[in-house]
C-alpha cells in the first residue's frame, strides 16, 4: 500500500492529507487544516458539540482540497487512514464515519491510527530512525517515551496532573490572552525577560511531569502583584518566565531520558512543540550533548492529518469491509492501563 487519504478530526481542526507511504521517508503530498478557532474563541475554549458540527460542514471540502493539492484522484488511492482516538468523541466519530464511508464506497482498506502515535510519527517526516526518544506535548497529553520501532513506544514519563498545553492555555487565560492561548502566550513572551519572575521548579522525581503547581503559582503571583499584568512590557516578562518554567521541565527531562537510555536521537510532536522557546531550547540542549534533534515544522506539530499517514505507514491496514465495526475512543487505552497499575 502506498498512497493514503488521511483524516484527523480529534479536536477542533478539520484535517485531510494525502501521504505516499511507499516513499522512503513517507512523502506528504498535501495537508489541509481547516481550523475552527474562530468558532470557539467566543466561548474561550473548544465546545465539543460545536466542534462536531463544524467537522461535518468542513470535512468534505478538506478532503477535496487535499486530493486537489496532491494532484490525485480517487483512483490513485490505495487506502485511507483515520484517527480513532483519543479525543472528543463526537468529533472523532465524524472523521471515522466519513473515512469508513469513503473507504467502503471505493472498496479500499482503512488504517485506524491513535492520536498519540500520530503526534510521535511527525518526526518521520524529517527522517528520524527508531529507536529514538519522543516528547509528545499537546493540549491533552504530555508523554515522554522511547519509540522502539515504527510507532511502538515504551512510556518513560507522563504528566501527573495538567498537560503541558493545558498549562499554556490556563496561564494564557490568567494573563488575559485570547483563545487559543498557547500560541498567544508564545507571541507575548517573545518580547519578555524569562528570568524576570522565578516560578517554582519543584519537579516530580524521575521522568514524570507536573504543571498544576506552576499554574497556581502564576495565579498567586498575579493576585499579589495587582496591576503588574496591566503594563505590556511587564506582562510579557511574566509570560516569558512562566513559559520558561514549562520549557525547563520539558527540555531537562527529555535530554536526561536520552542520556539514561543511551539514545542519540530526540523527536518532538504535539501542539506544544510549536512553541518557539521550546524549539530553540531543545535544539540547543541537544546540540550541547551531541544529540540529534528532530523538530518537525509547526504545521506538523499542531493537529494535522499528514501525521496520521506517517503513523499509518507503520501500522496494519484493516481490509475492506472489516473496519465497519471500528469504534472511536475518548481516552487513551494504553495510558489508562498504566494509570491503573500505578
Ligand atoms: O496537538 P494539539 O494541536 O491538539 C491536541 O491534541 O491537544 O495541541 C494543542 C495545544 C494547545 O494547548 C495549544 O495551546 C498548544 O498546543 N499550543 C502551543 C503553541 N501552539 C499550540 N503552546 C505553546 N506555544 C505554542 N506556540
Ligand atoms: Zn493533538
Amino acid at each position: 500500500m502506498s498512497v493514503l487519504l488521511c483524516i484527523e478530526t480529534s479536536c477542533d481542526d478539520t484535517s485531510a492529507a494525502v501521504v505516499d507511504t511507499g516513499a522512503e521517508p513517507a512523502a506528504i503530498r498535501s495537508s489541509i487544516v481547516s481550523s475552527q478557532h474562530e468558532f470557539h474563541a467566543v466561548f474561550g475554549g473548544v465546545v465539543p458539540e460545536v466542534a462536531s458540527r463544524r467537522h461535518t460542514e468542513l470535512l468534505v471540502g478538506a478532503v477535496a482540497d487535499a486530493l486537489d493539492e496532491a494532484g490525485a484522484t480517487w483512483d490513485d488511492l490505495d487506502g485511507l487512514a483515520v484517527t480513532t482516538g483519543p479525543g472528543l468523541i463526537g468529533a472523532l466519530l465524524v472523521g471515522l464515519a466519513a473515512a469508513k464511508a469513503l473507504a467502503y464506497a471505493r472498496r479500499l482498506p482503512l488504517t485506524p491510527v491513535d492520536h498519540l502515535q500520530g503526534h510521535l510519527a511527525a518526526g518521520y517526516a524529517l527522517g528520524v530512525e527508531a529507536p529514538f526518544v519522543s516528547l509528545t506535548a499537546s493540549g491533552g497529553h504530555t508523554l515522554l517515551s522511547v519509540v522502539e520501532r515504527g510507532v511502538e513506544f515504551r512510556v518513560i514519563g507522563r504528566t501527573l496532573d495538567d498537560a503541558a498545553g493545558e498549562a499554556f492555555d490556563k496561564g494564557a487565560r490568567l494573563l488575559g490572552l485570547p483563545y487559543p492561548g498557547g500560541r498567544e502566550l508564545d507571541l507575548l513572551a517573545a518580547t519578555g525577560d524569562p528570568a524576570a519572575v522565578t516560578f517554582p521548579r519543584s519537579l516530580p522525581r524521575g521522568f514524570d511531569f507536573s504543571f498544576s503547581g506552576l499554574k497556581t503559582a502564576l495565579l498567586y503571583y498575579l493576585r499579589e502583584h495587582p496591576g503588574e499584568a496591566a503594563g505590556e512590557a511587564r506582562r510579557a516578562s511574566i509570560a516569558a518566565s512562566y513559559q520558561e518554567a514549562i520549557v525547563d521541565q520539558l527540555v531537562s527531562k527529555t535530554v536526561r531520558c536520552a542520556e539514561r537510555e543511551g539514545l542519540r536521537r530526540v523527536a518532538v510532536g504535539g501542539g506544544v512543540a510549536a512553541n518557539s522557546r521550546l524549539r530553540r531550547r531543545l535544539a540547543a540542549a541537544c546540540e550541547e550533548r551531541g544529540l540529534e534533534a528532530f523538530i518537525p515544522p509547526v504545521a506538523l506539530c499542531t493537529d494535522n492529518a499528514a501525521m496520521v499517514g506517517l503513523a499509518a505507514a507503520h501500522l496494519a491496514a484493516v481490509p475492506w469491509p472489516d473496519y465497519l465495526g471500528l469504534d472511536a475512543y475518548a481516552s487513551e487505552p494504553a495510558l489508562n492501563a498504566l494509570r491503573r497499575r500505578s
